[in-house]
């Protein structure tokens, strides 16, 4: 399962690539302000600084929700650097501009997806990713995992190679259910990946053999 970081922090991409686990980074506008980073040039320069950081794919979102603007949008921010992912909205106009970018060759992400039906669209188009919102679905008392659950059943089913991104990964056990349904990729914040470190009897155990090498050895 490949684990990508869902911020636009570089201080948080930083550390989590440091960790050496790190396959990739997504963004989107709300991410993006929340650093302060606004006005077009500064965002595709932030862009740049992320795939400068680290190694793999980074998705960039775009703004337009018409099909000739999230081209043109779309065009743009690819050709910022190779490891760019242009993020498109499940939108009926999206969906055309996946297909567009998917018959170029270029990467997408399809953001924004709350249903199987949406899913299947997605990958029918030829999304690279396709971006269900977990964490989102079970904010309004709506099961995210059986989402993925679905969606890697159908793509099964047909052997599409549309990567399931699970997204809006808020904490530990969404990674953990989301490895065991078999998302190929799940994307969230700093915290829940360091999560997967901490076990209580983990940190007593080490505190254990280190008092008992002191004993020993003082
Ligand atoms: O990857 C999608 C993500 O940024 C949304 O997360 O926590 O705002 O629902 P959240």
């Amino acid at each position: 399962m490949k684990f990508f970081i869902d911020t636009a922090n570089l201080k948080d991409i930083k550390e989590a690539n440091d960790l050496g686990i790190l396959d990739g980074v997504t963004t989107n506008p709300s991410l993006m302000v929340k650093e302060g980073i606004t006005g077009a040039n500064n965002i595709t320069a932030h862009y740049v600084k992320i795939c400068e950081l680290v190694n793999g794919d980074v998705s960039a979102e775009v703004i337009a929700t018409d099909l000739a603007g999230m081209i043109a949008e779309g065009e743009k921010l690819a050709a910022l650097h190779p490891q760019i992912v242009v993020k498109i909205p499940m939108i009926k106009e999206g969906i055309k501009a996946i297909k567009y970018f998917s018959d170029k060759g270029i990467k997408t992400n399809c953001t924004l997806v709350f249903s199987a039906g949406q899913a299947l669209l997605a990958a029918k188009a030829g999304a690279t990713y396709v971006s269900p919102f977990i964490g989102r679905l079970d904010d309004i008392s709506t099961d995210g995992m059986a989402l993925i659950d679905e969606i890697r059943l159908i793509y099964n089913n047909y052997g599409y190679k549309t990567q399931i991104l699970a997204a809006s990964v808020r904490h530990v056990m969404h990674i953990i259910n989301c490895a065991k349904i078999g998302a190929d990729v799940i994307t969230g914040p700093l915290s829940a990946i360091e999560g997967l470190l901490k076990h209580p009897l983990t940190d007593i155990g080490l505190a254990t053999f280190l008092s008992d090498y002191q004993k020993g050895n003082s």
